[in-house]
């Protein structure tokens, strides 16, 4: 036997016993008067192993010193320690080994494996394994295991069956960009890798399967970003004979049993928001809602005063910052500069304080007098201390950018607990968007998303208007989830694919297994998938994604440890008939 206690069980009820151990070694402290205490970590936890002059000093000296990350195994005796440690659960007692074996040496490592590591970013991607040793990634890796392991155990007992789908598929140019794979057998051919089982869970449908998931990587070559990696995994869910209500009831069911069973909270009833509102009152469609802090048009109130800004513009929309009236000049320039950033394109900000008193002072006093801006506080009910942030443009993009001013007053403000959840439905959005430069309309959600029932008729006279019954779940402004009714009627898919601008032929050749399927008897069914990686990340409370991924890809889609993507010889080339010709600039 290797071990008879791992490195985070002992306690004070052990002293007296003789126990082995194995594990690396964390650090060496040499204290005055020949004592030694070494500690050696594993998955499980921290040991203090103790090294007294006179009694067994010398085995610290022949175990060669014992170098950071050497994996050893130790055989002695628990005893109580003389100076304790309330931080950890071990911290009462030490181990004085009567036996060392060096299982294994180790080179000094690139960079400390402690909670506070010395190591910066690329380092430790670099050295992953490393990295892992690390309490904080490791934690997050075992909250993900939980939240699958829960997830199984509560879908199991609701019926659904775990099915497993192909990862080389065919490439269908919507959504968003494939990795493709060549195929040998097939000169000239290519599978993608699926961005997500979207078509084989409703191909599951038609075949009677009733209730489906699967806990499944997904491959999307878009832009990366905080909450996106090239390859992630979904919660991926569908099922037959339910409407709207009973997918939002039972994923809303799913996510309370999680918050409850691995966090210990119990989150009441998910309010629902429909797109619409979200974009009027939060300026996006993952609206956080852990703060108020809602986006008020003022439009109305500002025109006919010769400010032209706002007389141009078809939007005016304020936020109140709580307790802001006294924002120096330079707090209020750096607000000015994080609009004007390229990423959010705001082309200034108008501010309005409100000031001990009943005066208000605003960068646009020359134009609005202090009953004006009375008004205007009115409206977004500012109070005394407080101060009001104005943005104008073409309505959406104000809006957005509006949102983006929010979240960082809300950061600013600490109004973003990571402890507090604030979960929504968003529902109701629009089936379509339109591409103005390519003058045509892509599926918001999918191509098999369905309108809602009552707005189907629109679908060739104002396709823009028409609404998906589509939803997404929200929290704490990071989309978790999303879904949508399917279309199963093979009419309205081609209908549907007809306003999407395919022809018959492209859909056919595209999706025509889909519309055949359908021919077939599909029951009318419904679903939606979880960013697994974005669920962890909410209840770890972390920044990004990479850090509940073991071995995650960086913001260039290279993993740094294996130095993917990476080149391959002539001869794999020529076996996949595949010819390199890279234009470089
Ligand atoms: P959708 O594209 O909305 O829907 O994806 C579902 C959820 O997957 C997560 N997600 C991502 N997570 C990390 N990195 C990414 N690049 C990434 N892209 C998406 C999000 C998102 O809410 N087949 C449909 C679902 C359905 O209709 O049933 C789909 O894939 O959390």
């Amino acid at each position: 036997m290797f071990r008879d206690h791992t490195c985070g069980e002992l306690t004070i009820a052990d002293a007296g016993k003789e126990v082995t151990l194995a594990g690396w070694v964390q650090k060496s402290r040499k204290l005055g008067g020949g004592i030694t205490f070494v500690d050696i970590r594993d998955r499980y936890g921290i040991t203090q192993l103790a090294f007294y002059k006179d009694q067994n000093a010398d085995l610290y000296e022949e175990g060669n010193k014992l170098g950071r990350e050497w994996v050893i195994q130790i055989t002695g005796m628990v005893q109580e320690r003389s100076s304790k440690n309330k931080n950890i659960p071990t911290g009462d007692i030490e181990i004085v080994p009567s036996a060392i074996k060096v299982l294994n040496t180790s080179e000094v490592p690139p960079f400390t494996i402690e909670d506070e590591t010395d190591g910066g970013d690329d380092i430790r991607m670099k050295y992953r394994y490393l990295d892992l040793r690390r309490n904080s990634v490791r934690s997050n890796l075992e909250l993900r295991h939980k939240i699958a392991f829960e997830t199984r155990s509560y879908l199991d007992k609701l019926n659904f069956l775990e099915v497993e789908t192909p990862i080389l598929v065919g490439s269908t140019p919507e959504g968003a960009r494939d990795f493709v794979v060549p195929s040998r057998m097939n000169p000239g051919e290519f599978y993608a890798l699926p961005q997500s089982p979207q078509l084989f869970k409703q191909l599951l449908m038609v075949s009677g399967f009733d209730r489906y998931f699967q806990i499944v990587k997904c491959f999307r070559d878009e832009d990366l970003r905080a909450d996106r990696q090239p390859e992630f995994t979904q919660i991926d869910c569908e099922m037959s004979f339910v409407n709207q209500e009973d997918v939002l009831q039972t994923f809303e069911g799913l996510t309370k049993y999680l918050f409850k069973n691995i966090k210990g909270i119990e989150v009441s009833d998910f309010p629902r928001m429909t797109y619409a509102d979200a974009m009027k009152y939060y300026g996006s469609d993952k609206p956080d809602t852990r703060f108020e802090m809602k986006l008020v048009e003022i439009k109305d109130l500002t025109t006919n005063k010769d400010f032209v800004v706002f007389d141009s513009s078809e939007y005016v929309g304020a936020i109140c910052a709580k307790g802001c009236a006294e924002y120096t000049r330079k707090q209020l320039d750096e607000l000015t500069n994080f609009v004007k950033r390229p990423q959010i394109g705001a082309k200034g900000l108008v501010y309005v304080k409100c000031e001990n008193g009943g005066v208000y002072k605003s960068s646009v006093d020359k134009f609005y007098n202090q009953e004006d801006l009375a008004k205007w506080a009115e409206r977004c009910d500012a109070k005394e201390g407080d101060l009001i942030l104005i943005i104008c443009g073409e309505t959406e993009k104000a809006q957005k950018q509006l949102c983006e001013l929010r979240l960082e007053m809300g950061e600013r403000l600490n109004l973003k607990d990571k402890n507090v959840f604030s979960c929504l439905w968003v529902v109701d959005f629009p089936l379509l968007e339109k591409d103005e430069e390519l003058g045509r309309f892509f599926a918001k959600h999918h191509p098999f998303t369905s309108p809602v029932p009552e707005d189907i008729e629109k679908l060739e006279t104002a396709p823009e208007t028409v609404r998906a019954s589509a939803y997404d779940m929200v929290i704490n402004g990071v989309e978790v989830g999303g879904g949508s009714l399917r279309i199963y009627n093979s009419d309205l898919q081609k209908k549907m694919f007809k306003v999407l601008g395919f022809t018959e032929e492209k859909a056919q050749a595209q999706f025509g297994f889909l519309m055949n399927a359908f021919k077939y008897g599909a029951p009318p069914h419904a679903g939606l998938a979880f960013g697994l990686d974005r669920l962890v990340s909410l209840f770890a409370g972390l920044d990004s994604i990479r850090d509940c991924i073991a071995f995650p890809k960086n913001n260039s889609g290279r993993d740094v440890m294996t130095d993917a993507p990476s080149v391959i010889e002539q001869e794999q080339l020529d076996e996949l008939c595949l010819k390199i010709d890279i234009k470089k600039d």
